[in-house]
């Protein structure tokens, strides 16, 4: 009989050619378990999706509760489902009023190409800004608005009239113009190392939207539900989008997102052509249960403010000759070390010392950190003792590089 291992490596479509390849038998709470009892402290989150850990027994038992009522029933937007109105209901309550009405999908990507397409009915125009270094998914029109030649070269054509310009650079706002339907941002920049905005930046850009009548998209895939040390990173800078994008966290570990709006521009869907945007899967009742039980665990554990505490000791805990900044507030952070090379060793032989970490897509330099924000004191000092001694080893074996 094949070993898993083979099995991954013949059937599984590949991402990379040096997949980490570690694998998992079990997870919970910040935990993830290997066949043999290796034991994982998760410092990625599965990229900023289990904020409130591994198999949240809330979220648990919601899931369980709503498998013995039903799975799936009809496509989106038909039928009346119990989890999916509670939980637009939850979320829209604590959003700024004029984001009230919720649409859900499957994925952050599927929210992404359902707020621009919302844009461009809503303005009847078609130029679509977006910033370098941005990640906003894989499909074609995500792509397209995605801040990175080396990922888009090998798909094009994408999507005609788009515009790249750079983060943090207030002349380059020059572009909002009456053509633009839409400008998509990301809050804090993830991918781009966790790059935050500089002040009145986010401001300038909701001002020239507002005049040039285009919409204003936060792409909150990442940074939402606590992440950062607020729920959502838009309550830090007091700017309310036209549109709101939310995944990963959203389903509390199920495949759950949603692009949110106000009642008169998400008319826009259903009509001049009725079924504007439709999906199959898109808010499943069990994502749907899970996510909301899992955001009200959020609430219930005051995770945002407590994750800012963390962050603070975690940042005082975690000193290194190797470490050149750490980026980030809340528990988003980019370690920022030497070289590329050094990023490599750490992530690479994370494993070894219990952890397991990520790279970013668009900063080479620095390394990720972003636990569930259920991670304790203790387990953050644990963590910091054993990350300090990977990076001893780095220092060792990379000099020379
Ligand atoms: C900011 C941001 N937007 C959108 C996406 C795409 O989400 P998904 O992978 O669920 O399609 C991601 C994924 O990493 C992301 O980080």
């Amino acid at each position: 009989m094949l070993t898993n291992r083979q099995l991954f490596l013949l059937h599984i479509g590949q991402t990379s050619s040096s997949p980490l390849m570690i694998e998992i038998e079990k997870a919970e709470g910040v935990f993830m378990y290997g066949p043999d009892g290796e034991k994982y402290l998760d410092l990625v989150s599965g990229v900023s999706v289990s904020n409130t850990g591994h198999r949240h027994p809330k979220v648990v038992e919601a899931i369980k509760k709503q498998i013995d009522a039903y799975l799936h029933l009809m496509v989106y937007g038909e039928l009346i489902q119990n989890p999916q109105v509670r939980y637009a209901e939850r979320l829209t309550g604590m959003l700024p009023e004029h984001l009230s009405v919720c649409y859900f999908v499957n994925s952050g990507s599927e929210a992404v190409e359902g707020a621009l397409k919302l844009a461009k009915k809503f303005t009847g125009k078609s130029n679509m800004i977006f910033f370098r270094n941005s990640y906003h998914g894989s499909t074609h029109g995500a792509l397209s608005v995605q801040g990175s030649e080396l990922y888009k070269n090998a798909f094009r054509p994408l999507l005609p009239d788009t515009t790249q310009i750079d983060f943090n650079d207030l002349s380059s706002l020059d572009c909002i113009d009456n053509h633009t339907a839409c400008v998509i941002v990301e809050p804090v920049q993830a991918e781009a190392g966790v790059i935050y905005p500089v002040p009145g930046f986010l401001e300038e850009i909701r001002k020239r939207c507002s005049e040039r009548g285009a919409l204003l998209i936060f792409d909150e895939v990442q940074t939402g539900f606590g992440r950062t040390g607020q729920m959502f990173a838009l309550e830090r800078f007091g700017i309310v989008p036209d549109i709101l994008i939310l995944a990963k966290a959203l389903g509390g570990g199920m495949p759950l997102g949603a692009f949110i709006s106000s009642k008169e521009i998400m008319s826009g869907l259903c009509s001049n052509p009725e079924l504007g945007h439709i999906t199959t899967f898109g808010g499943h009742p069990v994502c749907c249960a899970a996510g909301l039980a899992s955001l009200e665990v959020i609430l219930e554990e005051n995770l945002p403010a407590k994750c800012a505490e963390k962050s603070d000791f975690l940042r005082r805990e975690l000193n290194h000759s190797l470490i050149k900044e750490i980026r980030g507030e809340g528990l988003l952070l980019a370690v920022e070390v030497d070289k590329p090379e050094s990023v490599q060793y750490i992530v690479s032989h994370a494993p070894e010392y219990g952890l397991i970490l990520d790279f970013f897509l668009f900063c080479k330099t620095a390394f990720r950190i972003a636990p569930p924000l259920t991670i304790s004191i203790d387990e953050i000092g644990q963590a910091c003792s054993q990350l300090k001694l990977l990076l001893d080893d780095t220092l060792k074996n990379t000099a020379s590089a």
